[in-house]
Formats: C-alpha cells, sequence, structure tokens
C-alpha cells in the first residue's frame, strides 16, 4: 500500500495512539485483524501460544512495515493469570488499553455420541471463557484508566469473534456451536451492562473464510462447490473481509454501534436453500 493510502486510513479510522489486544493473533482471523489494526494505526499486541514465535514475529513485522507499534505477547485465553498478565505487560509498556479483538478460538468436532468431555470443555474454554477473561480484563482496564476524549469517544471497545453457527446449527459440532451460541448473549448482556460506561461491545459473525480452520472442509473441488452452494454470494471469505469489520468496529466510525453482531458471511445465514424452495 503507498504512503497516501496508509495515512489516509490512518485519518479515516482513528486508531492511532490506541492499543488493541488481539487474541489469537497468529494465524487466520486473528492474523489478519491484528495486521489491518496496525494499518490503522494502533498498537497492537499480538496475543499467541507458546510455539507460534515465528508465526507472531512475522506478524509484528507485518505491522511495523505501516509505522506502527507491535509486541507479541504468550498468552493462553483460558488461563486466568496468564490473561491478567498480559494486561499488566501492555499496560506497564504502552499505558493502557483501548480495544479487545476477543479472537482465540478452535473448532474440534465429532459427532455426540464420540464427543468426549475433555472436547467438549476444551471448545468452550478457548471458545467462550476464554472470551470471558479477556472481556472483564479489559473492562477492568477501560474503567481504571477513564475517558480519553482527545483518543476515541468511547471508554473502550470490545469485538468478540463469533461465528454465523451462533444462529445456524451445525451438526458433529456441538461445542462449536453451543460456544458460540454463548460469546452471541454473552457479548449482548456486556453490551447492556457495559454501555453507560461507554464501553461498546459488539461481535462478528464470520461464515466460510479462508483459514486454516476450515481447511478441511475444502480438501477437494467436490467439498468447495458443495460449501459455495452454502454461500449466495458465490465466494469463500477472505480474512480481510473479516479483519475490515474489526477495525471499523474498533474505531470512532462505528461510535453509536454496540450489541450489534455483523454477520460477514457472503449471506450463509440467509438460509440459501429456501432460495426458490420453501
Ligand atoms: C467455522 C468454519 C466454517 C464456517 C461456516 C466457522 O465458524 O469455524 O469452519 O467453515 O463457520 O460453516
Amino acid at each position: 500500500m503507498d504512503d497516501e493510502r496508509a495515512i489516509a486510513l490512518r485519518l479515516a479510522f482513528g486508531l492511532a495512539g490506541q492499543v488493541a489486544i488481539v487474541t489469537g493473533a497468529t494465524s487466520g482471523i486473528g492474523r489478519a485483524s491484528a495486521i489491518a489494526l496496525g494499518r490503522a494505526g494502533a498498537t497492537v499486541i499480538v496475543d499467541h501460544l507458546p510455539g507460534q514465535e515465528r508465526e507472531a514475529r512475522e506478524v509484528q513485522a507485518a505491522i511495523e512495515a505501516y509505522g506502527s507499534t507491535a509486541l507479541a505477547i504468550v498468552a493462553d485465553v483460558t488461563d486466568e493469570g496468564q490473561v491478567a498478565s498480559m494486561f499488566e505487560q501492555t499496560v506497564a509498556r504502552f499505558g493502557t488499553v483501548h480495544v479487545l479483538v476477543a479472537n482465540a478460538g478452535v473448532q474440534d468436532g465429532a459427532r455426540l455420541q464420540d464427543m468426549t468431555l475433555e472436547q467438549w470443555r476444551r471448545v468452550l474454554d478457548i471458545n467462550l471463557t476464554g472470551q470471558f477473561l479477556c472481556a472483564r480484563a479489559a473492562a477492568r482496564e477501560f474503567l481504571r484508566r477513564g475517558m480519553q476524549p482527545s483518543v476515541s469517544r468511547a471508554l473502550g471497545k470490545i469485538v468478540c469473534m463469533s461465528s454465523v453457527h451462533e444462529r445456524i446449527p451445525w451438526a458433529f459440532e456441538a461445542n462449536y456451536a453451543a460456544a458460540k451460541g454463548g460469546v452471541s448473549l454473552l457479548m449482548r448482556t456486556l453490551a447492556q451492562e457495559l454501555a453507560p460506561a461507554r464501553i461498546r461491545v459488539n461481535a462478528i459473525a464470520p461464515g466460510a473464510i479462508r483459514t486454516p480452520i476450515n481447511l478441511g472442509q475444502r480438501d477437494s473441488e467436490a467439498e468447495i462447490e458443495a460449501l459455495l452452494r452454502l454461500i449466495p454470494y458465490g465466494r469463500i471469505g477472505e480474512p480481510d473481509d473479516v479483519a475490515n469489520a474489526v477495525v471499523w468496529l474498533a474505531s470512532d466510525l462505528s461510535d453509536y454501534a454496540t450489541g450489534a453482531t455483523l454477520f460477514i458471511d457472503g449471506g450463509m445465514a440467509l438460509y440459501p436453500a429456501f432460495r426458490g424452495a420453501g
């Protein structure tokens, strides 16, 4: 991107001077969101797990290439102490946090009769409890810091990564669908609770986005065709399709949006099987 466009983006979204934590930032939607926030001027914390250092460095370098600052931090979102420590390290280094993108998530499906309690708990822990722990830490920091009118109209912004499967039941993925259904009501409840403090909480419900999480659903031409039949807009989504919405929700351009879920899914949640049927 040339300098002028990069500068225009910064001015439009006004994220310069804001600090954003993105969980699960080394791949897929998290990676694209971290880079897009950096491109829009934010200082970005690239949260990741041990063993993902190389990927984290790549994301950091991509953000720095846009002239923004990035810091990679290891924190498992299911661990209360590690989440607290990530926020502490961020505040120690950059003074505060303005944006949380609660993105980290996994998929580990099975037929109900085969799903282990461990599988159920792990997916609920990462995809739902992880968002609770990070949102709680973010709200505590926003409230501690207080308003900074020259930085943002909101005290803080939380973007929860949900899925079309917060609405669409998904056979063989009971743990994932239950977690995303939980994210939907967690997000709206927090939005209701925190709006008087001027903390905005919104969600994005991505459809089929080209990321490692759904590689197994795109193995053959036949699978891709079957997937495309579920997407009225006729293409698989790209991580940037979601990242662009993250940047908007993090910025003051969305200042009156709270408790909203943006379906970024090419129409997947519009019951496409009903076109000309039913
Ligand atoms: C899942 C993907 C899936 C998409 C649409 C997402 O939440 O993580 O694996 O392709 O929903 O079904």
